[in-house]
């Protein structure tokens, strides 16, 4: 078996058992995950993808919302790296029967698994399965609050696109206030010296924008000007219980990214979004599939990368 180069930004290990959101994670952390990741996407693109540095190793994947993106890349990650994959189907197990989170950890915790990556509706059920368990939590999204291996893929994205993060104008446009991409992201982009914008109509506004370093914008236009990066996020219905946009039609009109409103930002502006796309929505078609421009694949590319980074640092293996 051939041996990655070890992460070469920082020689200090990397000492953190879970990883549950960005805070916490410095900016030599950060770059030992995407120095790590960026080794993984050459070994992915080859024939033979496996480097079980993890063999013997169990993974379970607790997805308590739906997923294609984020379980499917993390059940690849664990696979390429030699561990076990459980993917446990919350819709059929005893959950169903209103068995509580953290019963549901500690009885899988008895089983001695070395990974949790969980999903789920509320904000900070990661932090609390943590506390139950022997084993590494990874935050694989949690309600409103954090998505940190996105933030990460995105991240390493950027980088490989822009060259750098640092200096960078990064625009993050739509549903912010129910986003945990975006939180993820304002506390990542910022952490590398990006200079971060969210726009978003009033209503999809967090409270207080200012108190995550960010800038932000009430109009598409003015926030877009000189951008380097866009990222579009979808409108998560499914955190709302009423309407927070008159109706999809006049949404597109004023903040969904077309080419129009896209002419604002630098002439070598790249899109990113996390996924799904909602096309028409919070972006038109013909720029979602235009490959100059949106590194929407690449995204999913770079996603399996880092979550094999995380797991091989998490397991001590990039110590
Ligand atoms: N980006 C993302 O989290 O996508 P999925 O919901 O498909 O995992």
């Amino acid at each position: 078996m051939v041996k990655l180069k070890a992460a070469s930004a920082s020689p200090s290990p990397f000492a953190h058992r879970h990883l549950l959101g960005i805070d916490g994670l410095s900016r030599e952390d950060v770059y030992r995950v995407l120095d790590l990741a960026a080794q993984y996407i050459d070994k992915n693109r080859q024939p033979d993808k496996k480097h079980p540095i993890l063999k013997g190793r169990t993974m379970i994947n607790l997805f308590f919302e739906d997923s294609t993106r984020t379980r499917t890349s993390f059940e690849l990650a664990g696979k390429r790296l030699g561990a076990d994959v459980i993917n446990m189907s919350v819709s059929s197990s005893s959950v169903k029967k209103g068995e509580t989170l953290i019963d549901t950890a500690m009885t899988l915790n008895a089983m001695h698994p070395d990974f949790i990556a969980v999903r789920h509706p509320e904000s900070g059920a990661p932090h609390l399965l943590a506390r139950k368990v022997n084993c590494s939590v990874i935050n694989a999204g949690d309600g409103c609050h954090e998505h940190p291996t996105q933030a990460l893929l995105d991240a390493l994205t950027i980088q490989r696109h822009k060259g750098k993060i640092e200096g960078l104008t990064i625009a993050i446009c739509g549903d912010i206030l129910h986003s945990r991409v975006a939180r993820s992201n304002m506390k990542l982009l910022t952490l590398l010296g990006a200079k971060v914008r969210i726009i978003a109509p009033a209503t999809l506004m967090p409270a207080s924008p200012q108190s995550f370093g960010v800038e932000p914008y009430y109009d598409m236009r003015k926030g877009l000007k000189d951008c380097d990066v866009v990222m579009t996020l979808r409108i998560k219905t499914e955190y709302m219980q009423s309407s927070f946009v008159p109706s999809a039609r006049e949404y597109f009109h004023f903040w969904g990214l077309d080419r129009e409103k896209m002419s604002y930002a630098k002439k070598d502006a790249i899109i990113l979004d996390p996924g799904p796309i909602i096309r028409g929505l919070q972006i038109d078609s013909d720029l979602a599939d235009d490959i100059a421009r949106s590194m929407i694949l690449d995204q999913v590319e770079m996603g399996v990368a880092v979550r094999q980074a995380v797991l091989e640092l998490l397991a001590g293996e990039g110590k």
